[in-house]
């Protein structure tokens, strides 16, 4: 799993029978170049086929290498042999959900040949697209599983991860009830973009720079006013949405006194504020609320959450039901594989807005 973030690929061993169980984990830093040529493609530039079949080659070679050490570090406990399939979710350079009067496109990159055959495992890949085909918004796609890994018969429950954008599963304790998922807007990717143009930093460590800072009223009214918070669901969203372009003409546009550190403070208010009024919309304000991905570390944004649900029956991270934060996404993926090679479906059409449920993901043998 490498996310919109940027920040490192992270690879985990898991199996799922007779319950998932994690063996081995870790996260590779992504090489500064590679960083920077996904960010290059992540806009319209020149050149672009020829930078996209280069890094399609590059980050392969490299998420099939991560692969490769996961398995070295577990020494003893783990070999190529013991691994059924790799699932790999690429890195997304372009994410069009809702591109009318074009098509509607998302393109994870990471050449799945190349990794089935450097990493000598087989390898299923691709798992957007056929959602996509078949009318849907190709994402998220982890509800499913955390449908699968968390639903409790006993309350509402909701998983929020906080990666570069933050993604809500709505899980009914009625499992009668559909199934929600989707975006909500930004998760890190604002505050990790504002903080390393001001500090060269590439992230807030527990939102410590944000609390220095005070909340910009009139920053936080312009950037809420974007169409997208008040879009009704299937949404998802990307770095084409939330970028630092669109916050510098949000900027612009205000007559606040900008100190750098009120600016990222405004930032994390918007991602918590515009997490808990999709909550607040679908009615779950009162469930428990289970945290994952980076920003479940970032310890202001966590206890504004706490704040700004008071009803909720706890706020905590997905630690408290057995699955560490860092690596729900990655397992998800890892399930999704699993479901391809079952020949199972794993969308939801109510999540997604696809015309049915499929199966999803290509396979390339070892
Ligand atoms: N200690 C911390 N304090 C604050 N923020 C943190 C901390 N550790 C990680 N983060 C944030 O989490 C981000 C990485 O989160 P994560 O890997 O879940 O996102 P991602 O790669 O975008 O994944 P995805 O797209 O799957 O959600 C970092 O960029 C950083 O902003
Ligand atoms: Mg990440």
């Amino acid at each position: 799993m490498s996310g919109t973030s940027l920040d490192a690929v992270d690879v985990v061993a898991v199996s799922f029978e007779p319950q998932l169980q994690l063996h081995a984990q870790a996260s590779f830093e992504l090489p500064e170049q590679i960083k920077e040529d996904v960010l290059t493609l992540c806009s319209s530039g020149d050149d672009e086929i020829e930078k996209l079949g280069h890094l399609d080659i590059s980050l392969a070679k490299l998420f099939a290498d991560c692969c490769l050490k996961l398995i070295s570090q577990a020494s003893g406990n783990l070999s190529v042999d013991d691994i059924v399939a790799i699932g790999l979710h690429g890195q997304t350079i372009r994410h069009r959900p809702n591109n009318w009067p074009k098509n509607n496109f998302s393109l994870q990159i990471g050449d799945a040949n190349t990794v089935a055959e450097e990493s000598g495992i087989l390898t299923v890949a691709d798992f957007r697209r056929r959602d996509i085909a078949a009318g849907g918004q190709g994402a998220p796609l982890v509800p499913a599983f955390h449908a699968n890994v968390f639903h409790s018969a006993a309350s509402n429950r909701v998983i929020l991860n906080i990666g570069g954008m933050a993604n809500i599963t709505l899980l009914p304790a009625d499992s009668q009830q559909p199934l929600l998922g989707f975006d909500t807007g930004p998760g890190n990717v604002l505050m990790d973009a504002w903080i390393h143009q001001h500090r060269g930093l590439a992230y807030d460590a527990n939102g410590d720079w944000a609390n220095s800072g005070k909340i910009l009223p009139a920053l936080l009214q312009q950037l809420l006013e974007l169409p997208f918070f008040s879009q009704s669901i299937p949404k998802s969203t990307g770095r084409e949405q939330f970028n630092l372009i669109w916050l510098e003409q949000a900027l612009l546009n205000t007559n606040d006194n900008l100190c750098p550190e009120d600016v990222q403070r405004t930032l994390l208010e918007l991602s918590a504020v515009t997490i808990c009024n999709e909550i607040e919309k679908h009615q779950f304000s009162k469930a428990e609320l289970y945290v994952c991905g980076g920003g479940a570390h970032n310890q202001l944004l966590i206890q504004r959450l706490q704040q700004l649900l008071p009803n909720a029956k706890a706020v905590t991270s997905t630690a408290a039901l057995h699955l560490d934060p860092d690596w729900v996404e990655a397992t998800a993926f890892a399930w999704l594989a699993r479901q391809t090679l079952l020949g199972l479906c794993s969308n939801s059409a109510t999540v997604t807005g696809a015309r049915g449920e499929r199966i999803l993901g290509a396979i390339f043998q070892a």
